[in-house]
């Protein structure tokens, strides 16, 4: 049984209870996170924090919660659901209203939530035993509002589902002008001619911290280049690899875009080094 956090509480999972007219529930209005483990230690966690303390200034929740706290909370949740490799959710809401009203309400307190589960161990940079990833396309139809980590997830979740029923592991977003901006759950990457080349962040991409954390790695081991602009859907057709991260994921090879080969149809020797590089580098954020 699994050991959740709630409101300043450890209990089993079944005896996490929360109202129904938490703004959470009735509007998604919240913020969340996700940081990975690996045999007990976390990944990016400051820079988790900070994004989450930055996506709470945006929509105006106050928390008093410390970095301390978070740690003290991320670390007791992997100690009491038996350690190992384990991904951890944060989420905080606006808390419980007596009515529905759209507006912000006055002196509610914040309902705090955070559950780990288990996590696939971190991919080695091996070509034959990463897992290759399969994605479709579409013209991004979420919100104007990318940048913030908002519990209201349901234009991903569409814009997953139908990667999904296409058979494929995921799907690359493209705006009105043609240009990728990121997949419905990860950041999206093309590699061209040896150079690697993002999005930059703006308010159509979340600020993945493993995209922060790798093109940091990147750029101070300077052996690949890196790029951040614009990349349009023409690029990222003739792209010699695509990549797609998360913390979940690391750093994903993808090896068909909407049915067609990336590149030569396998996994890329820049996919090999970077993730070697980020293997070697991630624990130290
Ligand atoms: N997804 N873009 C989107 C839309 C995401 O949902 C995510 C993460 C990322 C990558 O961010 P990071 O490197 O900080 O994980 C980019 C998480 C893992 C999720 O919703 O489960």
């Amino acid at each position: 049984m699994s050991i959740v956090y709630l409101n300043g509480e450890y209990m089993p999972m079944s005896e996490a209870k929360i109202s129904p007219m938490d703004r959470g529930f009735l509007f998604g209005d919240g913020i969340y996170e996700v940081i990975p483990s690996y045999d007990g230690k976390l990944v990016g966690f400051a820079p988790h924090i900070e994004r989450m303390d930055q996506g709470l200034s945006f929509i105006d929740i106050e928390l008093d919660y410390s970095i301390d706290t978070w740690r003290d909370i991320c670390e007791t949740l992997i100690e009491k659901n038996g350690g190992g490799n384990q991904g951890i959710y944060l989420h905080v809401s606006r808390g419980t209203d007596s009515k529905r009203f759209h507006a912000y309400p006055d002196n509610i307190a914040p309902t705090v939530y955070a559950f780990s589960f288990e996590i696939a161990p971190a991919p080695k940079p091996e070509k034959g035993t990463v897992k290759q990833y399969k994605v479709s396309s579409t013209q991004d139809l979420r919100w104007k509002r990318c940048n913030i980590k908002s519990t209201a997830l349901l234009g991903n979740v569409m814009h997953f589902q139908q990667g999904y029923e296409a058979g494929n592991n995921e799907i690359i977003l493209y705006n009105a002008n043609d240009e990728m901006t990121e997949g419905s759950a990860c950041n999206a990457y093309i590699v061209k001619d040896g150079t690697v080349i993002t999005p930059p962040l703006d308010h159509q991409i979340l600020p993945g911290i493993t995209r922060l954390m790798l093109l940091d790695i990147l750029r101070k081991d300077g052996s690949i280049k890196v790029e951040e602009r614009a990349v349009t859907m023409d690029e990222v057709r003739n792209a010699d690899e695509i990549w797609l991260t998360s913390s979940s994921k690391e750093i994903a090879p993808v090896v068909e875009l909407d049915g067609t080969p990336v590149g030569d149809g396998k996994v890329g020797d820049v996919w090999e080094q970077a993730q070697r590089l980020y293997s070697a580098g991630k624990y130290d954020y």
